[in-house]
């Protein structure tokens, strides 16, 4: 019977046997499948593992940094590139949700085929697909894997799309996937990560985005995140994030009325993304987490908890 102790002794002969003395480009965003399937091939083949690790700027506080920090205690052969500009310009201006979605899918494919030319000879491009993604063919949760399969038929094929893939996931659903994490001995805390979309806080500011509003929002969900580990909370939701909506909601300051940023939260049950409830959280969490919020942010004078299941309401609201 299957065992993540077996499934990782197999695998990683099959991945020696299968890929030699060849040098293999690998995309890491951060999540649960990448960094996985990066720690397979890693036994297998160690520094011939080129791993990209691409900052677009819309990530939650400090995880680019802490992240990077994570996989080289691992042992990783792996580069960070902060492309925050590059994304953040190419985003000015832009307001629709899809289009949002395709210049971010564009941009990425730009920088992870410049990087991916650095790696010289590479032969092959490996890939944290999991089962469902094969079904699917575009992942729910993302990542680099899920922005390249969407976005593959744009101004034809880039370069690293040429190469050889490997996916050693492929046969996984997700919860094999943590145990094999596990078995390798990964940090709980990375495994336990909750899924994250591939274009980020982009489709968490509703609207046009700039520097100015990925700041308030990283500060805002870090609040919330780090608030939910610390009641003990965490574990029991599946996705949580802020929102940060298109609106000046009126506040007082003295005898001003001000008008200032509102923000929604969101925390959700599910266990595929398809339907989810929203969570149960307690009211001392929620006022706690508003106060903090209200009192820390500059910017924001006003937080609502979201209270719609889906569907029909989506877990993002772009
Ligand atoms: P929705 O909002 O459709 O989200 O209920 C379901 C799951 O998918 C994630 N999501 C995305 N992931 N690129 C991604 O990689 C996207 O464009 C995208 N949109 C939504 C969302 O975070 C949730 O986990």
């Amino acid at each position: 019977s299957w065992t993540p102790d077996t499934f990782v002794d197999t695998t990683v002969a099959d991945l020696k046997k299968k890929i030699g003395a060849d040098k293999v480009i690998l995309g890491l965003s951060g999540g649960v499948d990448s960094s996985v399937a990066a720690m397979l091939l890693h036994k297998a083949i160690g520094k011939n593992l080129h791993c990209i690790f691409v900052n677009n700027g819309l990530l939650r506080k400090n995880e680019f940094h802490d992240v990077l920090k994570q996989y080289e205690g691992m042992g990783l052969n792996v580069k960070g590139v902060d492309a925050s500009d590059r994304f953040l310009d190419a985003l000015a201006g832009k307001s629709d949700p899809e289009e949002k979605r395709k210049t971010i899918g564009r941009v990425f494919i730009e920088v992870f085929d410049d990087e991916a030319h650095m790696v010289e000879d590479a032969k092959w491009l490996a890939q944290g697909t999991i089962y469902p993604d094969v079904i699917e063919s575009v992942s729910a949760t993302g990542g680099p894997s899920a922005t390249i399969k969407s976005h593959h038929n744009v101004g034809g094929l880039p370069d690293f799309m040429k190469l050889k893939v490997v996916e050693p996931l492929r046969m996984l659903f997700k919860d094999e996937v943590r145990r094999v994490g596990a078995s390798m001995d990964m940090s709980p805390t990375l495994l336990g990560r909750h899924p994250f979309p591939g274009p980020g806080l982009a489709i968490r500011i509703l609207g046009d985005i700039t520097p100015e509003k990925v700041r308030i929002l990283q500060e805002v969900d870090a609040i919330f995140i780090n608030g939910l580990r610390e009641w003990g909370l965490y574990d029991q939701v599946w996705q949580a994030g802020a929102m940060l909506l298109p609106v000046d909601s009126v506040g007082v300051m003295g005898d001003e009325r001000t008008y200032e940023k509102c923000v929604a939260l969101r925390a959700v049950e599910s266990t595929d993304g398809m339907t989810a409830d929203w969570v149960n959280l307690p009211y001392n969490f929620l006022q706690k987490t508003s106060n903090d919020i209200i009192n820390k942010v500059k910017g924001v004078n006003r937080v609502v908890y979201d209270i719609s299941s889906k569907p029909p309401a989506t877990i993002e609201w772009e």
